[in-house]
């Protein structure tokens, strides 16, 4: 694919991309938004380096696909609210912290109706030694690698989301919600796995212990190497994935150093549609 205004650096053949010549700190043109649009539907993640947003720009740039999408779930431990803002969450950990936000792979709030379509996260403080990276994988190629008998097997299939499987300390706030286990995404038209390890219970309509058993093949699967990634960040990088497409997780290898920043979400427009 060409692009005229920002340029585009795979990280890996299955996802993932970093996107240079672009300054989130000031408003985007057109065109600008339409690469980034298109960059992603095509890699599922991106990364831009060196921009030092604060809130009015982050909240400028969500707005350019969409409105931001307000973070279902009560306040937890891995992220809190900022006054004035509600689409803005802060993600601080420290020596104190006794968890951090995502540690296993995931789609951001699958557990709702209409779950967001974009994550983007601000990094503004990265431990000092390294540590802190974020792993993505490709939910599409995972599927596309499945064997025929295994994709014929899910076809038809749907699964439960439970927002209380990971969001244990609000009992009075777990969502629960049921979405087909292979997916389509609307814009590449790609079949796409959309079970998950935090926030799926179950495969509905099978006995308990065959969906634990084809929940642990599948999620083995997706987690090989060949259609994953790593990213290291800088501090003032920002991650921009759809969860529509990949997943990710958070490695927290770096207590008792502080790792910071701030996340929004694109509100999304349908329930996931069958694949
Ligand atoms: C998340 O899953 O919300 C956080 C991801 C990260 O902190 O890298």
């Amino acid at each position: 694919m060409g692009y005229e205004t920002i340029t585009v650096t795979q990280w890996s053949p299955n996802v993932g991309a970093e996107i240079g010549n672009i300054d989130l700190t000031k408003p985007l043109n057109a065109t600008q938004v339409k690469e980034v649009r298109d960059a992603i539907t095509l890699h599922g993640v991106l990364f831009f380096r060196n921009q030092k947003i604060d809130f009015a720009d982050h909240e400028r740039f969500v707005r350019y696909f969409g409105q931001p999408h307000e973070h279902i779930g009560g306040d937890g431990t891995a992220s809190t609210r900022i006054p004035g803002h509600p689409g803005i969450r802060k993600q601080y950990f420290d020596a104190k912290s006794k968890r951090v936000a995502g540690e296993d792979w995931h789609s951001d709030q699958s557990y709702g109706d209409i779950p967001p379509t974009y994550s983007i996260l601000y990094q503004e403080q990265i431990p000092p030694n390294g540590g802190g990276d974020t792993m993505f994988l490709s939910a599409s190629k995972a599927y596309e690698e499945l064997s025929d008998g295994m994709k014929a097997y899910l076809k038809g299939k749907t699964a439960t989301h439970m927002g209380g499987k990971s969001f244990v300390n609000n009992p009075e706030d777990r969502p629960e919600v049921v979405h087909p286990v292979v997916t389509r995404h609307p814009e590449s038209g790609r079949n796409v796995l959309f079970v998950n390890p935090s926030f799926t219970s179950h495969i509905n309509g099978v006995p308990p212990e065959e969906s634990k058993r084809v929940l642990q093949y599948i999620y083995e699967h997706m987690a090989r190497p060949h259609w994953c990634m790593r990213f290291r960040w800088n501090n003032h990088s920002i991650a921009m994935w759809d969860n529509r497409a990949v997943q990710h997780m958070a490695i927290w290898d770096y207590w008792p150093n502080v790792r910071s920043g701030y996340r929004m979400f694109l509100e999304g427009s349908a329930p996931p549609m069958a694949g």
